[in-house]
């Protein structure tokens, strides 16, 4: 005998339990009438309960002995059907008569299971109607490209998808990015941009479609494989900390950039927005554009022959450099640089100016010349290349310094820092130091690139994503003074046995003044100490800089007593540069939707380890 709870238990549990103990078992007796049409009773409650139920049950492997549950939620009234034309069907089926299962009570069994499986197959009916009755339109591939601009509608393809993303794109912080894809699939765009291709992007594309692509433009786009615009990317060294593959966007571990004054080529920060274009030296060529001889057309012989090498050493600081610690205090847009986002390189190659004067820049060009443009030989897909501008007055400046440079550190560009040709212009933001330079365009416009006139620009922390006007703000070209410290590196173990603490970092001002000034921090800030500076890695070497061309960053050093009593320290840095500019003390209010110029005071905990823990 069993009760009703039995049946509830066993009927979501293990119905083969509840089958034996109502006794379904070879040569025994199966319990009475009555109990076997509670269960089917209860079945039959279950069964109708809902499919969605059925099919969670299907995960029960106890279950799968009766067979029911492992059929899907189309064949669930089938079966149903097909267990009640069975049991009517069962007057031959000597183990109903067997098992005292009397004609009147099969047909009140097959009635409820017949009634349930039209119940069944009703609603799946009704669903598929449903289904059926709102299909999403075949779209053409012709009339997806009719559709590429905000007036007639953006809409691309995805996956044999049609999505109007019309709304997202007047919304979205880099709307006209994604115009690239208009009028077409979405795939290419993403294999240039992995970064967009997640599954959070899928989510909220999954809301603007609109139809299905007919069936032969999908064949044709399928027959179409984008091979990898990354597979020639060069090898990167493993130690460098990737923030992103495709492109790609890596920075050393702190401590190293404080171990040499040059930083090692290998361990540079390597900042790409596309491929690293592949250059033939032999067939190289740079076009200088926009003055009164017309086009210039220069070999990379004739840049090291025809013009003098000059070598500057230069430290070179994306715009985004420590944007973490910015995203800490409020969340911002943009690659979670650490501290690394900077390098101290020699730089060689010919001099900016002199090019331009080889190419007839004179006082009449001065006159109306405001800007020089640089494009770079990596495109985006629509062939559009990287860009960005600087001001005249830099560029032809005798104490710009500005480089044509085909050396790093002695040796050749290498194709990560823009082989063979990359623009440095020292004290000023990574992003206008053009690599794999291709044209140079002197103009009385600043360069059109989205990169000079929509990012890297400043704004207040008020601005969001919502209300920011790029036109609003000017393109960053100088950056202000920053300092970090590179060891010991955050949630470090300090033994106290030391007794004492030495602290690492980098110190470096925009615009060619000279960091003067390190202070440091052992207690949050209560009491500060300056930093012994230095300018190279001759011990002692304190040289300065010709004023207002501070090209290099400065190391610095402190050695200082483990505070007595101290479990856990905050050690802090701050620049100051000659022109007594310092770092702000917080995040909060230098924050921009952005997340640049983040240059608050470095913070860095660290834990002192007594004896006793080590033991
Ligand atoms: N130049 C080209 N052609 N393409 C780029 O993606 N990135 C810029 C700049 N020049 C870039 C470029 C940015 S944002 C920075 S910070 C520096 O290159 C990084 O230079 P690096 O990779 O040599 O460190």
């Amino acid at each position: 005998m069993f009760h009703i709870t039995d049946i509830f238990r066993s009927t979501f549990i293990c119905p083969k339990d509840l089958l034996t103990k109502c006794g379904w078992k070879n040569n025994d007796q199966l319990p009475d009438d009555a109990h076997v049409l509670f269960f089917f009773f209860f079945k039959f409650l279950f069964l109708c309960q809902s499919v969605n139920a059925m099919l969670l049950l299907r995960r029960c492997h106890r279950l799968n002995p009766i067979g029911l549950l492992s059929i899907d939620r189309n064949q669930v009234a089938p079966v149903v059907a097909s267990c009640a034309v069975r049991l009517c069907s069962s007057n031959n089926d000597q183990r109903f008569h067997q098992h005292g299962f009397s004609a009147s009570w099969r047909h009140v069994l097959a009635g409820l299971l017949a009634g349930t499986g039209v119940v069944l197959a009703y609603g799946l009916h009704h669903h598929k109607a449903i289904e059926k009755s709102s299909p999403l339109p075949i779209i053409s591939q012709e009339e997806v490209t009719r559709h590429r601009s905000l007036k007639d509608g953006v809409w691309v393809t995805y996956q044999g998808g049609v999505y109007d993303i019309t709304e997202f794109v007047s919304i979205h912080p880099g709307g006209e990015k994604i115009m690239m894809a208009a009028g077409g699939a979405i795939e290419p765009f993403w294999s240039l941009y992995a970064v967009h291709n997640q599954e959070h992007v899928l989510e909220m594309l999954s809301a603007y479609k609109i139809g299905e692509l007919k069936a032969e433009d999908l064949k044709k786009q399928n027959t179409f494989k984008s091979s990898d615009p990354y597979s020639s990317d060069p090898e990167r060294h493993p130690v460098l900390h990737a923030n992103s593959l495709k492109p790609f966007n890596a920075e050393p571990p702190p401590e190293i950039l404080s171990d040499s004054y040059i930083t090692p080529t290998a361990f540079f920060f390597k900042r790409n927005h596309l491929p690293v274009p592949q250059v033939d030296p032999d067939l190289y060529r740079l076009h200088v554009e926009g003055l009164p001889r017309g086009v210039l057309t220069l070999s990379l012989e004739d840049l090291k022959t025809r013009f003098p090498k000059h070598t500057i050493t230069a430290t070179l600081q994306c715009a985004g450099n420590r944007r973490s610690e910015m995203n800490k205090a409020r969340q911002v847009k943009g690659l979670n640089w650490g501290v690394g986002a900077i390098g101290n390189a020699t730089w060689s190659g010919a001099k900016l100016r002199d090019v331009l004067l080889a190419a007839g820049f004179g006082p009449d060009v001065a006159q109306w010349a405001r800007h020089v443009q640089f494009e770079g030989l990596d495109k985006e897909i629509t062939g559009s290349a990287y860009g960005a501008s600087i001001p005249i007055n830099k560029a032809v400046s005798e104490e710009g310094d500005v480089l044509l440079a085909y050396e790093m550190n002695g040796k050749d560009i290498p194709a990560d820092h823009g082989f063979p040709i990359r623009v440095v212009v020292p004290g000023v933001v990574g992003t206008r130091n053009v690599k794999w330079l291709g044209k140079i365009v002197v103009s009385a416009q600043e360069s059109s690139s989205h990169w000079q006139q929509n990012d890297y620009k400043g704004f207040s922390p008020e601005i969001d994503w919502d209300t920011v006007d790029y036109k609003s703000a000017p393109a960053i070209q100088e950056l202000p003074v920053q300092s970090a410290i590179t060891t010991p590196a955050e949630g470090s173990m300090i033994d106290r046995t030391e007794e004492m603490l030495t602290v690492k970092g980098y110190a470096w001002s925009g615009g060619g003044r000279e960091v003067i000034r390190v202070d440091v921090s052992v207690d949050g800030g209560k009491t500060w100490k300056v930093a012994k500076l230095k300018s190279s890695d001759k011990e002692g070497d304190q040289t300065s800089p010709p004023l207002g061309r501070a090209w290099a960053w400065k190391l610095w050093e402190i050695t200082v007593p483990l505070p007595p009593e101290a479990q856990e320290l905050e050690l802090i840095c701050k620049a100051v540069d000659n022109s007594y500019n310092t770092q702000p003390d917080t995040f909060g209010p230098i924050w921009n939707v952005r997340g640049l110029l983040s240059n608050a005071w470095h913070r860095v905990k660290v834990k002192i380890t007594e004896d006793d823990e080590e033991e």
